[in-house]
């Protein structure tokens, strides 16, 4: 390999303490990850010198005017102006599917293909290296059989979630990297959840999914003051869950929890959402952990973005918890991070795509 640039690798060097500035550099993970986060800069930016020079990794920002902020309390919001979405029918008649004793495997199979852009989006993903089964799933009955109705559940689900937010204005976040920072997330709980020998792994793949959905909703349906929070957060270079509390009063996970609980998902799910920026506090602590651990993950990786710019801090407790061998960081990622574009390339819509878009 050739010698870096040094003013590449001083750059970069610049951007990690920017960057990391929120989390502990004496933690041997986020060392780990900073250390990661550099190795994959200075490649990319080697071969594409002309861009990284003047590349800025957060951008400038105007002065913000926080007397124009005013906090509002979020259940006079949902009941007045927030609209959250609802699930598409068919995830209603599989989550009734999931709960009746008596359902078989032929009635799945039977719901799932009355959709047919949905049974091919999952039987195009349950064939993926990321999913790893050794034969070939050709129909939503043999998926069934294989890799059992749980699995399938949260695929459905994970598919029908993807369709719901499609017109989020771009000057707030590119939805493209929006999902990728998502399922990314999920990805990476689940490969942690299968080191730590966890058997029923869909759960943290759906959670990691989910867990920056409140965003989605604040960005549809309070963009101005979406808005605001991303300039705070530039201006003062702070996280972006903190500036959504300077501004409306509430952050994201709170939304996010909320919608679960009026999409009638499972509790421990909404837990893991409303917890997964301080998992000590959860009801959940272990999977919150592994949800908290892999949106650092993300940040640190800038693969996509939900919106936040810095890396948040790392709970010392969570990652305690989760045990994991510091080197096994860099396996995981090295591992998942090839598998991220073809899971996105299959599960977000594509612009064209027309699908429905429905509000309470
Ligand atoms: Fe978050
Ligand atoms: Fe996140």
């Amino acid at each position: 390999m050739t010698k870096p640039d040094a003013k590449i690798v001083e750059k970069i060097k610049k951007d990690i303490q920017l960057l990391f500035r929120h989390t502990d550099f004496k933690h041997e993970a986020i060392r780990e990850l900073a250390n990661l986060y550099f190795q994959r800069e200075v490649s990319k930016q080697t071969n594409n010198m002309q861009n990284a020079a003047s590349a800025r990794i957060i951008p400038e920002s105007e002065e913000v005017d926080e007397g124009s902020y005013h906090p509002v309390d979020l259940d006079t919001l949902l009941r007045t102006q927030i609209k959250l979405p609802s699930l598409p029918t068919i995830f209603n008649q599989i989550m009734e599917l999931m709960t009746d004793p008596d359902s078989s495997a032929h009635d799945f199979s039977n719901v799932i293909s009355n959709d047919p852009a949905l049974t091919a989006r999952l039987l195009k993903i349950v064939n993926t290296a990321f999913y790893g089964y050794r034969s070939q799933i050709d129909t939503i009955s043999h998926a069934v059989m294989i890799i059992g109705t749980s699995e399938l559940y949260a695929l459905c689900l994970s598919t029908s979630i993807l369709a719901l937010f499609k017109d989020i204005p771009s000057i707030l976040v590119d939805m493209t990297s929006f999902w990728k920072h998502s399922i990314g997330c999920g990805m990476m709980a689940r490969k942690i959840a299968a080191r730590k020998g966890e058997t029923n792994r869909e759960r943290f793949f759906v959670a990691g999914l989910l867990h920056d959905i409140g965003r989605l909703v604040i960005y549809n349906n309070l963009p101005n003051q979406a808005h605001q929070a991303i300039s705070y957060t530039t201006y003062h270079k702070d996280l972006l869950y903190n500036a959504e509390t300077r501004v409306l009063g509430f952050d994201h996970t709170r939304i996010g929890g909320r919608i679960l609980d009026k999409w009638k998902l499972p509790g421990k799910l909404a837990d893991v959402i409303r917890f997964h920026h301080h998992p000590e506090d959860s009801p959940e602590p272990f999977d919150t952990a592994i949800i908290h651990l892999s949106d650092i993950m993300m940040n640190a990786l800038k693969l996509g973005t939900s919106g936040e710019q810095f890396v948040p801090p790392l709970s010392p407790v969570a990652w305690k918890m989760i045990g994991l061998p510091v080197e096994m960081l860099s396996e995981i990622i090295q591992e998942t991070v090839s598998q991220i574009e073809e899971i996105s390339s299959i599960l977000i819509p594509r612009k064209q795509d027309n699908q429905s878009h429905r509000y309470y």
